[in-house]
């Protein structure tokens, strides 16, 4: 594995998963694996989960790492070619890519989008430059339109707290106080279709009309602008908040209905709850179900280490 920046990066979705529960099992089965091997870990954003559980995953693995915060620490980059370097940009992004190249062996970026353009934001322009510059292998940490360590942990987590075998997911929108990326519903969406598509299961979507996710990430999935229709028989809610993809970046306004409670979830199949966090509470989510015994929040934030630890240890194989 060179690249893992989607869910299409993964050839046996099953296997991985399989893998994943592996690693959870016997997480220093493999420490002579990243012997010698360093991963650095670049951020343009803040981070709490992605930032500790790539770490621990390649500690797990015997690997050294190297985080750098380039927004603070690097110096001001320029990501533009044929660009005459007279104004505030100190280095360009072939030079510090390439760079970072030399003294990593598996590189992560993040980088959040702008949300003011949304064909910049979608061609991933800064994301596939690093890769293509940083000539070894890079994880997404973040894109500005995908999430898929957090995905494949969510589909982890999935797995372990099903109580049927083909379980009814419904990722529902929630409300916020700022416009969002689109890139964990894109994610979560692509991963679960990828999962109905391989019969694992159900998928439904609701959200306010007009909030529609990109078509390319959604094949497949029932969309339901009912939010009550939607939790009917749920066994699975994914909570998340996003901005508009069409009215590009807009938030929806009046929209504190769609916050998930205890007695929403009632109509479901008692559904556990889930959420990428950070949340806020009683605004994205009770508190209520947030403490309560049917959330997974915090399963779901450990199981980002075995999904780290499954795409480095790929990573590393591949090394070899
Ligand atoms: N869910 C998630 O990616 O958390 P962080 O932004 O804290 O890394």
């Amino acid at each position: 594995m060179k690249l893992f920046s989607s869910v299409n990066d993964v050839a046996d979705l099953k296997s991985f998963i399989e893998q994943a529960l592996n690693l959870k099992a016997d997480p220093f089965a493999h420490q002579s694996l990243g012997k010698n091997k360093t991963l650095g870990l670049v951020f343009l954003n803040p981070s709490l989960r992605t930032r500790l559980s790539s770490q621990k995953a390649a500690m797990n693995l015997g690997m050294n790492v190297m985080v750098m915060n380039l927004d603070k620490e690097g110096w001001a980059l320029e990501t533009e070619d044929g660009v005459v370097m007279n104004g505030t940009s100190v280095e360009h992004i072939r030079e510090a890519a390439a760079v970072m190249g030399q003294y990593c062996d598996i590189l992560g970026f993040r980088f959040f989008p702008k949300l003011l353009s949304r064909e910049e934001d979608y061609s991933e322009a800064l994301f596939n430059k690093f890769v293509k510059y940083s000539g070894v292998p890079v994880i997404s940490l973040e894109s500005a339109t995908l999430h898929p360590l957090q995905s494949f942990a969510d589909l982890i987590t999935i797995e372990e707290y099903k109580k049927v075998k083909k379980p009814k997911v419904v990722l529902t929108w929630a409300p916020h106080v700022k416009s969002l990326p689109q890139a964990v519903p894109n994610s979560f969406s692509e991963w679960m279709c990828r999962a109905q598509e391989e019969g694992m299961i159900d998928f439904v979507i609701t959200h306010p009309e007009g909030l529609e996710l990109a078509d390319k990430f959604t094949p497949g999935a029932k969309i339901e602008y009912k939010q009550d229709m939607a939790l009917k028989g749920a066994d699975f809610v994914y909570v998340k908040n996003w901005s508009s993809y069409h009215d590009y970046g807009k938030t929806f306004q009046n929209g504190e209905s769609w916050m998930m409670t205890h007695q929403k979830l009632e109509q479901s199949n008692e559904a556990k709850v889930m959420h990428c966090l950070p949340v806020r509470r009683d605004f994205e989510l009770s508190a209520e179900v947030l403490d309560g015994p049917h959330s997974l929040v915090i399963h779901e934030a450990a199981n980002r280490v075995w999904s780290a630890q499954t795409v480095l240890k790929n990573m590393l194989e591949g090394l070899l």
